[in-house]
């Protein structure tokens, strides 16, 4: 584990791609690399609670996803269902608290039932937050805000659209991590990660392990967060400093 202080990420957001290759690449159908996807995030949030990080999202389903064959995407729900109601109690003794993230209409009833029930189940849980990001997309979530606010005929600010969107209850990502090998964003949170360091690895998300997870820290702990500030400005800020 890193020992630098204040080098774990509060906010770590993940990309889970690469679940159909890896899969692929063993000749078993593109399910098997979800199934082990839900494996690799099981670990995942285990590893996160025991580095401290206070917030994990996690992209599961885009709002692209849908345009996938019709039999990968009904095995996507029905994995999803089946893992949240298998996880909640090992959620709730790691002190995990579930939000769903996402557009509720378009799921099955069967999934947003499983889906609230895991958030009510580990409602009071306060070691760590976890986002699970579903039937989302970046531009859905702007614009449902907007839409909402509106409706209601309140002014749009960015104070007010950021308390209108899905992520309104945690503060911006401070790590965006994509796991196989692409670099781009794909629809997942465009407003919340304005100022979000990007960490791409080549890894498949069934692959990516706790050692994965030290590296990605790491290499933030490394990095110098401006937010449009000069870097003198920045280290003259940092506890310790002699600067003024
Ligand atoms: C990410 O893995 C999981 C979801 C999108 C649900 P993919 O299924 O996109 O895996 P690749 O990119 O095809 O390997
Ligand atoms: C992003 O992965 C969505 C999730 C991980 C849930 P995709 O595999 O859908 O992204 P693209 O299509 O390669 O951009
Ligand atoms: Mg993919």
């Amino acid at each position: 584990m890193p020992t630098v202080q204040g080098a774990i990420p509060h906010h770590i957001a993940i990309v889970m791609d690469g679940n159909g290759r890896w899969a692929t690449r063993r000749f078993l159908p593109r399910l098997a690399g979800h199934r082990q996807g839900v494996e690799s995030l099981r670990r995942c949030v285990h590893a996160c609670v025991q580095r401290g990080v206070g917030v994990l999202t996690v992209f599961a389903f885009s709002s692209e996803n849908w345009n996938r064959p019709a039999d990968e995407v009904s095995g996507l729900m029905d994995l999803l269902a089946k893992a949240l109601t298998r996880e909640v109690p090992q959620l709730a003794r790691d002190g995990v608290q579930v939000h769903f993230v996402g557009e509720k209409s378009g799921i099955s009833a069967q999934v947003r039932e499983g889906l609230q029930r895991a958030e009510a189940a580990t409602a009071s849980n306060q070691r760590l937050v976890l986002n699970v990001c579903f039937n989302y997309g970046g531009r859905w979530d702007i614009t449902q805000a907007a839409a909402a606010l509106a409706a209601r005929g309140e002014p749009i600010t960015e104070a007010s659209l950021h308390a209108a969107m899905g992520m309104a209850h945690v503060p911006d990502p401070d790590l965006l991590i994509r796991t196989g090998g692409e670099r781009r964003i794909s629809n997942f949170l465009l407003w919340q990660a304005a100022y979000t360091e990007l960490y791409f690895s080549d890894r498949l998300w069934p692959d990516f392990d706790e050692a994965a997870l030290d590296e990605a820290i790491a290499d933030f702990a490394a990095r110098e967060r401006r937010f449009g500030q000069t870097s003198d400005q920045v280290q003259a800020q940092q506890p310790g400093s002699l600067r003024a």
